[in-house]
């Protein structure tokens, strides 16, 4: 079994991204584990794909391992798509947002400017998505990607102590509690990076790579 680096710094995204992929077999490690430099790869892209495509291709230049990337966040559709690849640092976008900011961290100061945003809309016009695009890339330069899609929900009062980022925020379509009330397992099981490591695993055994 070959050992995969994620690109990611994000523990919580590394978290999930061990516990789904430990049931294909794979082995992921982070990437302080494998050796590469705490750099900071600048989010620039205008789409999940280039900037999950420009993190695996810059870790994987400095490890010369396959490599892993994910970029995802929130697509709000009664706020055209925000904050969407801007979801990490959404509450940081214009400085009128300090407000938004306390000592509880940046996903507490995302969640209260989202909330701000959509309160006055209904719950019917409250829709939207977690995308996750992973991509993988090797050191002789193949790639193969994989877009993962959840639909649901957004709430206007964070429930549930789980998940990280926006969960507590999030309803998947179906359900009647919120990501932050999944447990990890279940929330693994229908997630936006769940279906997307998924469907990297189908791209692997119909291409027949040999990755691991
Ligand atoms: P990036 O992919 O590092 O640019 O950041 C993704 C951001 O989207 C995270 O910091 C979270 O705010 C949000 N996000 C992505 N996936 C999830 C998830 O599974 N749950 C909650 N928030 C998420």
């Amino acid at each position: 079994m070959k050992t995969i680096v994620a690109a990611s710094q994000n523990k919580d995204k590394i978290r999930e991204i061990e516990e789904i992929t430990a049931q294909f077999g794979m082995k992921v490690i982070s990437r302080s584990e494998a050796g590469v430099p705490d750099v900071e790869i600048e989010e620039d892209g205008d789409t999940f794909e280039e900037n999950s495509y420009k993190k695996a291709y810059q870790v994987m230049k400095m490890c010369k391992a396959i490599t892993i990337a994910d970029d995802s966040g929130l697509e709000v559709d009664c706020l055209d798509g925000a904050p969407g690849v801007y979801s990490a640092r959404f509450s940081e976008m214009e400085l009128r947002d300090a407000i938004y900011a306390g000592d509880d961290g940046v996903d507490k100061a995302n969640n209260r400017k989202l909330i701000d945003l959509i309160k006055d809309f209904d719950r019917e016009k409250r829709t939207g998505r977690f995308v996750s695009v992973i991509t993988m890339v090797y050191p002789d330069g193949r790639k193969l990607v994989a877009r993962g899609v959840v639909e649901g929900h957004v709430e206007l009062e964070e429930r549930g102590e789980g998940g990280f980022g926006y969960d507590p925020l999030f309803t998947p379509l179906g359900y009647d509690k919120t990501f932050g009330q999944f447990s990890p397992e279940e929330k693994n099981k229908i997630s936006h990076r769940g279906n997307a490591l998924r469907k990297l695993k189908e791209l692997l055994d119909r291409e027949d790579i040999e990755a691991f």
